[in-house]
């Protein structure tokens, strides 16, 4: 007899149970599948951009010293040294011509040149869009080579590499012209 009078009760309270576990569940969700078409990337475009950087010292440099080790003074390669830059991109080794953008980030110098920065463009259908570089820039190869570790804008989801060269150096003053190929994979 205590069994059957129990039993309605303890349907109702496992009904109740079901429905404020599936209640919280709901309410605390914070994630869901999206399908990758949703965003575009169904399909990937390579898309390769050809410009040149400046990097300039002087008066109105593009490139500033911020810290330095004790012992970076009495060292060659400037080791422990750390700059800040924002330097112009161009259509052209000239510096008068088209300006795309700009190389804005800091480098550190160790062995080689730690390289943290994002092109940033202005022109076109890349303007406002940024490609963000995480790498190693040994400055003494022909070509180096850096990896693409994302992107924003159109570059979203951004992956691939960039290789810097030096078009021109004047050791005098250090004004580098460097001429760069970015191959970059984006939806
Ligand atoms: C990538 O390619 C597709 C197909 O050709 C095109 O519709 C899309 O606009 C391209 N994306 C960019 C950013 O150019
Ligand atoms: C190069 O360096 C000098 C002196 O540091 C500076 O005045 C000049 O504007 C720089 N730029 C170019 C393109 O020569
Ligand atoms: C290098 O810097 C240190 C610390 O700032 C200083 O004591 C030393 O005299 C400097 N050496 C040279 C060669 O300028
Ligand atoms: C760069 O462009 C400016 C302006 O168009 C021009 O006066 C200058 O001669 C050019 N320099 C070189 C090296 O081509
Ligand atoms: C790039 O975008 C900025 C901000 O939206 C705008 O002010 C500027 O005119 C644009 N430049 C070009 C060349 O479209």
């Amino acid at each position: 007899m205590a069994n059957t009078k129990q039993k309605p009760v303890s349907i109702l309270s496992l009904a109740t149970f079901c429905f404020l576990s599936l209640y919280f569940v709901k309410k605390q969700a914070f994630s869901k599948v999206s399908s990758p078409s949703s965003l575009g990337l169904n399909q990937e475009n390579l898309t390769h951009l050809h410009f040149y950087f400046h990097d300039m010292y002087g008066r109105n440099p593009t490139s500033v010293e911020v810290a330095e080790a004790a012992q970076t003074n009495i060292s060659k390669t400037y080791f422990g040294s750390v700059f800040v830059m924002d330097c112009p991109l161009t259509t052209h080794p000239n510096i008068s011509s088209k300006r795309i953008g700009y190389a804005q980030g800091m480098t550190a110098y160790e062995l080689g040149l730690l390289m943290i920065l994002h092109f940033v463009f202005t022109e076109g259908e890349y303007n406002g869009s940024t490609i963000s570089i995480l790498g190693r820039n040994l400055v003494f190869e022909n070509v180096r080579e850096m990896p693409i570790v994302g992107g924003s804008g159109v570059f979203r989801f951004a992956r691939g590499y960039a290789e810097g060269k030096t078009f021109q150096l004047d050791v005098k003053t250090g004004n580098a012209t460097l001429e760069y190929n970015v191959f970059v994979l984006h939806p």
